[in-house]
């Protein structure tokens, strides 16, 4: 898989305490990858990151990225050859309620990951994650393209927008320089489901909090479309670009976009209906009640053109629906209704699971079909 770059390579994931950093973590593991992570504690609880036992397993620096002097001493400790920057305030609601927080953590953290770099200008492969709502949406029934214009109008998106500014001044002044040993990209993903995230004003972890104790969930916004993907098929896509990028110089400096196709944007209504086909309800009557809520603003439509990724690099999303609501439900269903289950183990098979149907479905890095 991925040429087997990432075996015996020092990997160093920031925001590895998350949702989307425990699920790299293990798969970064299961690469043969000596994986470090960096994050300012655990966001939630519970959390992916304890329910593995994820501690245990990698070497953890329990750090602030907005702090300059604490970035810099993990970098020059660990000396990484790929560091995925993932760590981020990643809620729009909280960012209304501490603007500032969010615009330091998520534009400062950012710059304070590439100055680390710079400095110890080691050979160095660097994906960082912002996200769709980096541009600047005018609601318009396009797919957003690279080149679109960044923006955001809530502070959360906002502090994605100037992120991928900051990343675009780093590789213009310093890592397109023929003396820099740094190379970087920036990665735009939308809104990524599956098992294990806990985060606070989220559509599924609301869903199987309440599900998992028997409970009934209300649902703003049902008709909002989002480009909803596994947390699985993101990663594959950063995992994809990290390989290249460091196969491949010439993409240093880029920006990839990584989605589902875009006739694949469902609506919040649909997701809900295809989890719960894949969720027991012992004594709930409705489930689901769905209500409107227009006191913030939360862009309602947005997709993502993921052309470049194709193009480029292959990738692509290879499951339907159906099946990512099944390995989600799936996930928390074991977590709530099986407490002996070794989730560790659980999420390593979902993991060759979506490998071989990534294999099966001819994705380039599975390494299982010809380039
Ligand atoms: N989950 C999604 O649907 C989604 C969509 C688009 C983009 N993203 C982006 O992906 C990344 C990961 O998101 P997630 O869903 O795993 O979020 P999460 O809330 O589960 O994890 C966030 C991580 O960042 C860490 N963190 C927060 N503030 C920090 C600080 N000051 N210093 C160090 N670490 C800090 C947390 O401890 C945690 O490890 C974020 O950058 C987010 O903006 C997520």
């Amino acid at each position: 898989m991925f040429s087997s770059i990432y075996q015996g390579k020092k990997v160093l994931v920031t925001g590895n305490t998350g949702f989307k950093g425990s699920w790299l973590t293990v798969w970064l593991l299961s690469l043969g990858a000596d994986v470090y992570g960096l994050s300012d504690g655990v966001p939630s609880d519970p959390a992916m990151f304890d329910v593995l036992d994820l501690r245990h397993r990698i070497t953890y620096f329990e750090r602030d990225v907005s702090d300059l002097d604490a970035v810099k001493s993990v970098v020059d400790e660990v000396q990484p050859d790929f560091i995925f920057h993932l760590a981020a305030q990643p809620i729009v609601r909280t960012s209304y309620v501490d603007p500032v927080a969010t615009l330091k953590i998520n534009i400062l953290g950012t710059a304070h990951i590439l100055e680390a770099a710079r400095q110890a200008n080691r050979p160095c492969n660097i994906v960082m994650i912002t996200s769709d709502k980096a541009y600047d949406n005018v609601e318009w029934v396009w797919g957003y393209r690279e080149t679109d214009r960044l923006g955001g109008k809530d502070p959360y998106s906002a502090s994605k927008g100037a992120a991928e500014l900051v990343i675009k001044t780093y590789y213009h002044s310093y890592f397109k320089l023929p003396e820099s040993k740094v190379r970087v990209v920036s990665v735009r993903a939308g809104n990524v489901v599956g098992g294990g995230d806990w985060a606070a004003n989220r559509l599924v972890p609301d869903c199987f909090r309440q599900w998992g104790i028997g409970r009934s969930v209300e649902i703003r916004e049902p008709e909002a479309t989002r480009p909803w993907q596994h947390v699985m098929e993101a990663l594959g896509g950063y995992l994809r670009l990290g390989q290249q990028l460091h196969e491949r110089p010439e993409l240093n400096g880029e920006s990839y976009n990584f989605g589902p196709n875009m006739e694949e944007n469902f609506s919040v209504r649909a997701l809900l209906e295809a989890l719960r086909n894949h969720w027991e309800f012992d004594s709930i009557e409705e489930p689901v009640h769905y209500v409107e809520n227009k006191s913030f603003h939360e862009a309602g439509l947005l997709k993502l053109n993921c052309d470049k990724a194709l193009f480029d690099l292959k990738w692509r999303t290879i499951l339907s629906i159906d099946e990512l609501a099944r390995l989600t439900a799936s996930w928390y269903f074991h977590f709530y209704r099986n407490p002996n289950c070794d989730m560790f183990a659980l999420t390593r098979d979902q993991l060759e699971e979506y490998t071989l149907l990534a294999a099966e479905r001819h994705a380039v890095w599975t390494d299982a079909v010809s380039k």
